[in-house]
């Protein structure tokens, strides 16, 4: 099953698109310069997917076919929804959101609701494109709700329509039930209509919601939260953190086991399978895939954890392998190509960089593995560093299955340590170790015999004298 939200549609959904093919018309040709970004404003990423993507899976899954509006940044919006499959119509330039659906009519049919929505609102679910579809029945249906603050929205004044802030009266202004931006509203009626909209000065804006009259039907028992805007940072973020519980809770509810429903995050490009554990904090992204069970504060980016594997906190894993019964962590990290097959342990302050750790393999702390092939049950000692690169090239090490590596050993690649041998500790080991030799870099040890108390007063004397 697919665990994102947005991704079933319901019955009721299914019987609309039956019974009419149902259009959508996004738009999204503002250019948002209170994000204070190079990027579109539609096109920020929300949990791995761009803002406007939100709004046109959500529209697809109760089966509308979509034209997404573009204008600013028209390339990176058309290359961002490539996945999605939506026809795009072009603004030649963004005179008003009247104007804005007046450049889709070409992509529209002649008959049947077309459902009309902003790209900024990231929040509208399919449930509730579905509710406003149940109750489309004259040539507009009106998603409006009560608003805290309605200072911005155009107003719903019963008996005329949607008065903009721009032109209310002070009694229209007090009105609290506003535009949300969402309709439905017929093609023919569209079609018949969209020419004679009349400019507002003093921007000469073409008035989408000039089509809303008296006889116009207006849903209005939606909820604010659901069609925040995203005009800045701040409400970007609010957005993620309300995106971020959903995705959350639709991957609970197939058996994902949070500790925290707020503080994890987790991309839609994710994976995770039932029995799946996600820690407090812990951040997963890209094509990662977990069976297993991620510890606090993890960060992981394209990483697959088996089933009975185990991260634990702090771990941060990008482009690895972590096979059944392998321990990682905590505070470790994986590289790129880091293959840990089954029961290998990855403990503290150890990084891994194009190595795989055959089954048993063993790295408990303090170490660098990069570019090496590890033996099944080999042990790493504390310390230990694969001396890669040379300064020009990197090089590989292997090291036998069952091999012993004393702590703190320098193994300087390339470098074949043989099955079942044993490196002594503080060696740094620049020749092959054949399979079952005992390797020992060590210089003699200097024994001054009653020396230590007298070097001591010595350097008493000395500190006195500063
Ligand atoms: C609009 C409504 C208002 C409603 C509010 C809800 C109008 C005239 N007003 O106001 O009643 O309460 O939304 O948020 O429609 N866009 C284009 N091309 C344009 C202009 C706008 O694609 O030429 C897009 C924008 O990128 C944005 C959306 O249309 O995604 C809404 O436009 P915006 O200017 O934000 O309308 P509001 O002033 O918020
Ligand atoms: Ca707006």
């Amino acid at each position: 099953m697919d665990p994102r939200p947005n991704g079933a549609a319901s019955c009721a959904a299914s019987r609309i698109s039956e019974r009419m093919p149902l259009t959508a018309v996004v738009l999204a040709a503002g250019l948002g310069t209170r994000m204070r970004s190079p990027l579109a404003k539609v096109l920020h990423p929300l949990l791995g997917r761009p803002m406007v993507g939100w709004i046109v899976e959500a529209l697809q899954s109760v089966g509308a076919d979509v034209v997404v509006v573009v204008h600013h940044h028209e390339e990176a919006v058309r290359a961002a929804l490539a996945p999605w499959n939506v026809r795009f119509a072009r603004q030649s330039a963004p005179r008003g959101t009247g104007d804005a659906v007046r450049s889709a009519l070409a992509e529209l049919p002649a008959t049947g609701p077309v459902v009309i929505t902003a790209g900024d609102t990231p929040l509208l679910t399919a449930a509730s494109i579905h509710r406003l579809l149940a109750a489309h029945r004259s040539n507009v249906t009106v998603a409006a709700f009560e608003a805290r603050d309605p200072a911005g929205y155009g107003r719903m004044v019963p008996g005329v329509g949607i008065v903009e802030q721009a032109a209310c009266t002070p009694d229209q202004a007090r009105l609290r039930v506003v535009n949300s931006g969402l309709y439905v509203m017929e093609a023919e009626y569209l079609r018949h209509r969209l020419p004679d909209l009349v400019p507002h000065p003093p921007k000469d804006e073409l008035w989408l919601t000039d089509l809303v009259d008296a006889e116009s039907t207006v849903l209005d028992d939606f909820t604010e939260a659901e069609f925040l805007g995203v005009n800045d940072r701040a409400q970007l973020a609010e957005a993620r953190g309300v995106l971020r519980r959903r995705v959350n809770r639709a991957f609970a509810a197939t058996g994902v086991d949070f500790a925290d429903l707020d503080s994890a995050s987790v991309d839609v490009t994710v994976t995770l399978q039932p029995g799946a554990g996600v820690g407090l904090g812990a951040v997963i992204t890209g094509d990662s895939r977990v069976a297993g069970q991620v510890g606090p504060h993890c960060v992981l980016h394209d990483t697959h954890v088996h089933a009975g594997a185990t991260i634990l906190a702090g771990s941060v894993c990008e482009g690895a392998v972590v096979h059944a019964g392998a321990v990682v962590g905590p505070l470790a990290r994986l590289r790129g190509g880091a293959d840990l097959r089954a029961d290998v342990r990855v403990g503290c302050f150890v990084e891994v960089k194009a190595s795989v750790l055959h089954e048993g393999a063993k790295a408990n702390h303090l170490s660098y593995i990069g570019d090496a092939d590890v033996g099944a049950y080999a042990n790493i000692g504390a310390g230990t560093i694969t001396c890669n690169y040379d300064g020009v090239s990197k090089h590989r090490t292997e090291i036998g299955t069952g091999a012993f590596i004393g702590s703190n050993s320098a193994l300087v690649a390339p470098l074949r340590i043989g099955e079942g041998a044993i490196v002594g500790a503080g060696s740094t080991l620049t020749q092959d170790v054949p399979p079952d030799a005992i390797a020992v870099e060590r210089s003699p040890v200097k024994h001054t015999l009653n020396s230590a108390e007298r070097l001591r007063g010595h350097y008493r004397k000395r500190g006195g004298r500063r």
